[in-house]
C-alpha cells in the first residue's frame, strides 16, 4: 500500500548493528575480553528467559571453559568481513548505519594510557567505509561490553575510576572520529542498567540487599559520564550530535483497578528516570525520593549536579520491541532482572516466540509520550525490529514476510506519530544483517534483512545472503517512506 506523502527529507533511514554481537575476533589485534566475550550459549535455553552472570566465579569458570560455545567472541566475522557486508547494506540506499566502538578493543584492559594502534586504525576504516557507502556512522560509544579487567578488578561502574577510564577512552574515540562521525551515542540502553546490573553496568557479586544502591550509583556515573562526553562532542565540533539511548518500556496498566493505573504511572516513572536526566539535566523526584527511602546513599561528587545541568542531550535515542503489562507490585527501580514482557500476558497482541509481544501502536503511543514529556527534543528510533526463526531454503532464499509486516507497520505508526507533530530523526532497524542475540546468545534468533549462515553453534559457510526484506526496505527507503 502507498502511504500518502514521503518522509522528511533528512530523516535517517538504516540499520544498527554493535560490535560485541557482530564483531567477533575476541583476541585479534590486541583486543581484551569484555563481558560479552563470557555469554555461553545454552543448548537447553528457555527462549523466553534472560540469564545473566553474577559473580567473579561465574567470569572465571566461562574464561577457563574449553567446551562451551561462546557465540560473542566470533560475532558474525565482522571484524573481517565489514567492507563486504557494508557494500551489501549500502545497497538498500540507507542513510545511516548505527554500531559501536569495542571498548575493549581499544583500550583492552580498560587501564592504559594510550589506546590500541590496531584497533584505531580498524575504525578509521570502518567508519570511512561507511561514509563511501553513502551512509552516515551513527556511533555508539559503548554497547553491553566493556573490558572485563575493569568488571572483575574495580566493580564495573560503581566505581569513580571506571568512569574516568571510560572517559579517557571517549577523548580518545571523538577527538579521532570527529572528523567522520557526527551523530554519537554515549550508552545504548542506558536504562537497562535497572535490570541486567552485569551487562549494562559491569556489576558482580552485589547482594541483593545492596543492588538497589550500587545499580544508583553506577548510572549516577554513567549520567556525569554522559554529560561530559556531550560537552566532548560539542568542543570537537559544536555540530556534532550527542545524545544517550533508552530502552522504551511502555506500560499498560493489568486493569481499570485504580491501585494497577497507579502502579503503571509509577512503573513509566521508574523506567523513564534515567532518560529524564538525559534530556533535563536533573533527577525527577521519583528517583530524589527513591534515594531517600533508601538510606541516600549516593556519592554525588562537587560539580556532578551541575555539569549534568549543563550538558543535556541533543536528542533521545530509544530501542522498541515491545510493550508491557504491569499491576500493584515492585517498579523496576527495586527489581533485579529482566521483565521485558511486565508480568503479565497482553491478551490483544500476539508475540513472537521469545515471548516479545508485538506492538506497533504503541510505537505512537511512545513517541507521543516522548513528545509530551521532552517537548522538542528530537528522537531517533535506535532500533526496532523482529527477532525470528528464519529459514534458508534449499534454493537459497529467505522468505520472511512476517519481518515486512513487522517493519510495515512499525514505520506506519511513525509515520502517524510524526503527524501527530512528534519529531523523530530517523528509523534504524535492528539489525540489518543478522547478529548474536544480547539476551539469548544465540544466532538463530535472527533480526537481519541479509542472512548469514552461521548457527548457534558456529557451523556454516558464512555466506551473506539477502532475505524477503531487503529488497523491500530498500523500496521504503528510495521513495522515502511512500512505499511500504
Ligand atoms: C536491544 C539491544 O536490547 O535489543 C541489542 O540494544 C539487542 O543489543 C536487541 O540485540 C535485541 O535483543 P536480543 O536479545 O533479541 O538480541
Amino acid at each position: 500500500s502507498e502511504a500518502r506523502s514521503a518522509f522528511p527529507k533528512d530523516f535517517l533511514w538504516g540499520v544498527a548493528i554493535a560490535a560485541n554481537q557482530a564483531e567477533g575476533a575476541w583476541q585479534e589485534g590486541g583486543k581484551g575480553p569484555s563481558q560479552a566475550d563470557v555469554m555461553r550459549f545454552d543448548p537447553d535455553l528457555d527462549p523466553r528467559s534472560i540469564e545473566t552472570i553474577g559473580s567473579r566465579d561465574d567470569v572465571e569458570r566461562a574464561l577457563a571453559d574449553v567446551s562451551g560455545v561462546y557465540p560473542k567472541r566470533d560475532g558474525i566475522g565482522f571484524y573481517e568481513t565489514y567492507r563486504d557486508d557494508l557494500e551489501l547494506l549500502g545497497q538498500m540506499g540507507i542513510t545511516a548505519f548505527r554500531t559501536s566502538i569495542a571498548w575493549s578493543r581499544l583500550y583492552p584492559r580498560g587501564d592504559e594510557s594510550e589506546p590500541n594502534p590496531t584497533a584505531l586504525k580498524f575504525y578509521d576504516d570502518l567508519f570511512a567505509t561507511v561514509r563511501h557507502h553513502g551512509m552516515r556512522p551513527v556511533v555508539t560509544l559503548t554497547h553491553y561490553e566493556m573490558p572485563l579487567h575493569l568488571v572483575t578488578e574495580l566493580g564495573g561502574w560503581r566505581s569513580r575510576e571506571v568512569m574516568d577510564h571510560f572517559l579517557r577512552f571517549a577523548q580518545t574515540a571523538v577527538a579521532r572520529w570527529s572528523p567522520l562521525v557526527d551523530v554519537w551515542m554515549v550508552f545504548n540502553q542506558l536504562n537497562t542498567g535497572l535490570l541486567d546490573p552485569f551487562l549494562a553496568l559491569g556489576l558482580l557479586d552485589v547482594p541483593d540487599a545492596e543492588m538497589p544502591a550500587v545499580k544508583m550509583q553506577a548510572l549516577h556515573h554513567q549520567f556525569v559520564a554522559n554529560a561530559a562526553v556531550v560537552a566532548m562532542v560539542h568542543r570537537a565540533n559544536p555540530d556534532a550530535l550527542a545524545g544517550s539511548m533508552v530502552l522504551d518500556m511502555t506500560a499498560y496498566a493489568a486493569s481499570t483497578r485504580p491501585a494497577d493505573v497507579l502502579a503503571q504511572v509509577q512503573e513509566e516513572q521508574a523506567t523513564l528516570f534515567p532518560s529524564d536526566v538525559l534530556v533535563r539535566g536533573a533527577y525527577p523526584p521519583v528517583a530524589t525520593r527513591y534515594l531517600r527511602e533508601h538510606g541516600n546513599s549516593l556519592d554525588i561528587r562537587e560539580g556532578d549536579l551541575e555539569l549534568i545541568a549543563e550538558h543535556p542531550v541533543d536528542y533521545l535515542a530509544i530501542s522498541y520491541y515491545v510493550t508491557r503489562v504491569v499491576g500493584e507490585g515492585p517498579t523496576s527501580l527495586d527489581r533485579i532482572g529482566w521483565s521485558i514482557n511486565g508480568d503479565l500476558p497482553n491478551p490483544h497482541l500476539a508475540s513472537s516466540p521469545w515471548g516479545w509481544q508485538i506492538d506497533p501502536l504503541g510505537l505512537r503511543t511512545a513517541l507521543n509520550k516522548y513528545a509530551d514529556r521532552y517537548p522538542g527534543v528530537p528522537i531517533l528510533i535506535a532500533e526496532n525490529g523482529l527477532g525470528a526463526n528464519d529459514v534458508l531454503t534449499s534454493a537459497g532464499e529467505v522468505h520472511d514476510s512476517y519481518r515486512i509486516d513487522y517493519h510495515r507497520e512499525h514505520i506506519s505508526a511513525v509515520r502517524q506519530a510524526i503527524d501527530d507533530g512528534c519529531t523523530v530523526m530517523g528509523y534504524l532497524a535492528w539489525s540489518g544483517i543478522d547478529v548474536v542475540s544480547a539476551s539469548s546468545n544465540q544466532r538463530s534468533k535472527r533480526y537481519g534483512f541479509v542472512y548469514v549462515d552461521l548457527d548457534n553453534v558456529g557451523a556454516g559457510s558464512e555466506r551473506r545472503i539477502r532475505k524477503d526484506s531487503f529488497d523491500w526496505f530498500k523500496k521504503v527507503v528510495t521513495s522515502r517512506g511512500r512505499a511500504l
